[in-house]
């Protein structure tokens, strides 16, 4: 909580190096949730690269109960505490500091630092959680070797882990036990762990390519042994490809995962002790999705890959936490394509890639929150885990591999760790070993990282028949962002193929190019304000097809024929393309249906929706030749949120009349093929989670979904039949969110649901989830929800699922007229904060875009932020969201 009047803001440019270095850390825990005694022994020396002699630590929430430097007792007049940074003035040039602090778990419910959840320890030190802990130098540029003793009941915490290796276990007496470990290797604090709990784990010996044998477990609670196979297959996974891939192999002897039902976050890369949020490890086929096990494998991936990419190379400061997170994001999505293995495959998750993009770190990078992917500054570091770090930071390193190919990355890659193994770097390290390893100059991709905002990139071309030139010139330019008014031009690769009129690829020919004789994909690089690509010896004018694979994070702008875009939806060899053809087609129609929906006043009443682009839509549905996977996605119209990102003034109503009536339609017209699809694309038998089983059950669910836009009683049945003989949690649970989006009676079927998952913490989340994210559920209905006896808003899973799904998987209820839902949100805003400030700011993130209003709903969206914000005891973490809201 805030204590101090108004919150400081922190730069990039104010680094320092500390002043003093940690060799070793001893840490002594003494484990009781209302009064747990950290002992901590810290050898430090002075820092040759500063001048200060001053030893700065960390502490919040910590009871100090002692001091000592070198051996003796230090009085208070000896050192200065300031808020949350403790002073030790002009200390000797070697230092033992010897200090004791008390912390009260249980009542931790930030779920930062020492906590306690469902009776069990847990630790979450990332980014300043480990300051909640004990006095320390909490930044990531200190990096030092941890020994930790843990003590606690035996019978209460028969599990006692943390990082690195086991070397001593035994008993106390008095009923408890003690366990010791040891890291070998140096970290910073954000990494530390402990667990004692009662847990059970799932165990296997592993042999590395190296012959090397090395421990893996998975550890859980007893009653969710069933539910590891999954993690435990992609750890094993993960380990291979890294060492195939790039050639990195796992360090440690011992690597543990551990799931917990309370996590602010997805999961934690601690080192040999990864703590993970229960969504992604737990999964069986009855409780778990196919979407869940897609994310399971990603994050246990993501993790693992975070042991190089991140803790043995680590991050000088947090403005520099894309350099492990986006590098680390781009690991994990190359992994899970890797393992699809198929082109086609790959294509699926590029395009999921890209929507999650467009979906969220557009509008981020638009709104009052954007920033570059290296921050210039802030107030709270966790508001800076965001999709702009992550996903936008994933492309950057993604263009990397795209300019220079995929060996001239391996070759960056290695020459990374070559130059920078157990140190604290920054993103331009990472730039200048790429840069280096392949001889290119890559000072202008430096603007990746320092300026925000999605830059758009226009296209216009021009044929010459006589000279057979085709042109392509581009021209770029990127919208004033928050505190970033002018931008200087981009280093952006375009990947560019042509069509010739019968739908295949030409033969390539750039004047200038160094490309492969014959090539069909060329990339183009764009470095100035506007350059003219010229290919040559092109025999008929070519439908172009621009940013294949979505080379780029940026918006293109190209005045695209409906005709093209019909001829790219139905030839493109590239995948991202063909689906990006479509999704214009509806884009196009979904505007002008919902400007005539506005103008009618809300009504449906007399829209169209033109043939030609309802037969794209069957010939795509029917084409057996493509995966199910990929038609699912080309079937999909762009969401609420993203059509609302189209336009000047948003009309939350009528972009939901549009894009149910265009829905509703496409239902009606296609109604016999989405019957042969749905029939066609079952997946009898035991259930496996691969790529093309998912993709078959994706597709049949999506026409299941079209065929109850409007039901009639056959397809009612259908959807009854699919919840109850379902053998799966993706089709159970399909068959429910079909039944409550169509507004059909879904009571029993909820109810029936609910039975059955009653003690399935995760399933329970997606019976709210789907509830909160119904058209048909308003925000009464949501409040009444809350009362429900599983709802708390303590855990955040639980908040997350209705909550969060009703303000931002809601639109058109959020948004309703009276503005009753953006009081619903100012209240649990300001509710979370007083029990989890990380998780109220994310929720707080949901006002974001209210100046792209229509004034009416604009003032009850001002109204609200002005209500949180005005409080007085707000955390750092929201009153920063609130008031860049309300700033920019
Ligand atoms: N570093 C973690 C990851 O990307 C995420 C993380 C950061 C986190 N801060 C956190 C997780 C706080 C939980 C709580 O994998
Ligand atoms: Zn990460």
């Amino acid at each position: 909580m805030r204590t101090d009047s108004s919150p400081q803001t922190i730069f990039r440019k104010d680094y320092t190096p500390p002043a003093y270095l940690v060799d070793t850390v001893e840490l002594g825990f003494d484990l009781d949730p209302d009064r747990t005694v950290v002992a901590n022994r810290i050898t430090m020396r002075q820092n040759p690269a500063s001048k200060s002699r001053d030893i700065v630590l960390h502490g919040e929430e910590i009871e100090l109960v002692a001091l000592r430097l070198n051996g003796k007792t230090l009085a208070p007049t000896e050192y200065h505490l300031n808020g949350s940074t403790l002073t030790i003035r002009k200390a000797p040039a070697k230092a033992v500091l010897e200090i004791e602090t008390l912390c009260a778990p249980v009542q931790n419910t930030s779920l930062s630092g020492l906590y306690v959840s469902n009776g069990n320890f847990f630790t979450q030190c990332e980014a300043e959680g480990f300051r909640r802990i004990t006095y320390f130098p909490d930044r990531p540029d200190v990096m030092a070797k941890y020994t930790v003793m843990l003590r606690a009941d035996k019978a209460a915490y028969p599990v006692l882990l943390s990082n690195g290796n086991l070397i001593e276990e035994g008993e106390l007496g008095d009923g408890r036990h003690y366990a010791k470990w040891e890291d070998p290797f140096k970290k910073p604090s954000y990494l530390f762990a402990l667990v004692a709990a009662r847990l059970v784990c799932q165990e296997e010996r592993y042999t590395l390519q190296s012959g090397r044998e090395v421990l893996l477990q998975v550890w859980v609670e007893e009653g969710n042994l069933d539910k590891t196979d999954y993690a435990m297959q992609s750890l094993k996974n993960s380990i291979r490809w890294d060492e195939e891939r790039f050639g990195l192999e796992l360090d440690l002897d011992r690597f543990m995962i551990v799931a917990v039902g309370d996590f602010n976050m997805g999961a934690m890369e601690n080192k040999g002790l990864n703590i993970f949020n229960t969504k992604f490890v737990l999964a069986n086929p009855r409780v778990a999705t196919d979407i869940d096990y897609a994310g399971i494998e990603a994050v246990v991936g993501h993790e693992y890959f975070h042991n190089w990419t991140g803790n043995r190379v680590t991050c000088r400061d947090w403005f520099q936490l894309s350099l492990k997170e986006g590098l680390t994001v781009f690991r994990d999505q190359e992994f899970s394509a890797d393992m699809i293995g198929t082109d086609s495959g790959r294509a699926v998750t590029r395009i999921d890639q890209v929507r999650t993009l467009r979906q969220a770190q557009f509008p981020e990078d638009a709104g009052p929150m954007s920033h570059p992917v290296r921050p210039d500054s802030f107030v709270e570091i966790n508001n800076f885990y965001t999709v702009t770090v992550y996903e936008k930071g994933a492309e950057v390193v993604r263009m990397y591999q795209t300019l220079v190919g995929r060996d001239g990355f391996r070759k960056g890659m290695d020459l990374y760790f070559k130059r920078h193994d157990g140190q604290a770097v920054e993103c331009d390290d990472f730039r200048a070993a790429m840069a280096d390893a392949n001889g290119r100059d890559l000072r202008q991709f430096e603007r990746w990282y320092s300026q925000a905002g999605t830059p758009i990139v226009t296209a216009r071309t021009r044929y010459d028949a006589v000279k057979r030139n085709f042109d392509i010139i581009l021209s770029q330019r990127c919208p004033a962002s928050a505190g970033q008014a002018d931008k200087l031009p981009f280093h952006i690769p375009v990947a560019v193929g042509l069509l010739s009129a019968s739908g295949k690829d030409l033969p390539l020919t750039l004047e200038g190019g160094k490309h492969a004789k014959g090539a069909t994909t060329v990339v183009l690089e764009l470095t100035e304000q506007e350059q003219i690509f010229r290919f040559r010896h092109v025999d008929e004018r070519p439908t172009p097809s621009i940013l294949r694979d979505f080379s780029a994070p940026v918006i293109l702008e190209y005045d695209y024929t409906d005709d093209e875009l019909l001829h790219l939806f139905s030839h493109d060899s590239d995948p991202v393309n063909r689906w990006e053809a479509g999704q214009r087609l509806a884009m196009e129609r979904l505007l002008k249906l919902t400007a005539q929906v506005a103008a009618a006043g809300g009504s449906d009443a007399g829209l169209k929706l033109d043939a030609t682009f309802i037969d794209a839509q069957r010939a795509v549905l029917t084409d057996d030749t493509l995966d199910p996977a990929f038609r699912e996605l080309a079937l999909i119209l762009p969401s609420e949120i993203i059509i609302a990102e189209q336009m000047d003034v948003v009309d939350p109503q009528a972009i939901h009349v549009a894009r149910q009536f265009m829905r509703r339609t496409i239902g009606a017209a296609l109604k016999s093929e989405l019957l042969v699809q749905y029939h066609a694309n079952q997946t009898p038998g035991a259930y496996s989670p691969d790529a093309l089983s998912a993709g078959k059950r994706a597709l049949k669910n999506l026409c299941l979904s079209y065929l109850m836009v409007a039901p009639d009683m056959a397809e009612l049945k259908l959807a009854q039949q699919q919840f109850e003989k379902a053998g799966n949690m993706t089709d159970r649970s399909a068959a429910l969110v079909s039944m409550i989006h169509s507004g059909a009676e879904a009571g029993p079927y909820l109810k029936a649901f609910y039975q059955d998952f009653e003690h399935e913490a995760l399933v329970i989340d997606k019976w709210f989830a789907m509830q909160a994210a119904a058209p048909t559920t308003n925000v009464a209905a949501v409040r009444k929800l809350m009362q429900h006896p599983a709802f708390t808003l303590k855990n955040p899973n639980r908040a997350r699922s209705l909550i969060f799904n009703f303000t931002s998987a809601n639109p058109s209820q959020f948004h309703a007229a009276d503005g009753s839902a953006y009081e619903f949100w100012a209240e649990f805003v300001i509710k979370l904060d007083a029990i989890n400030p990380q998780v109220a700011a994310r929720l707080a993130r949901g006002m974001d875009r209210w100046r792209r209003y229509a004034p009416a709903l604009q003032a009850k969206m001002k109204k609200a932020l002005e209500k949180v914000a005005g409080r007085a005891k707000l955390s750092n973490d929201v009153l920063e969201v609130v008031t860049k809201a309300l700033a920019n």
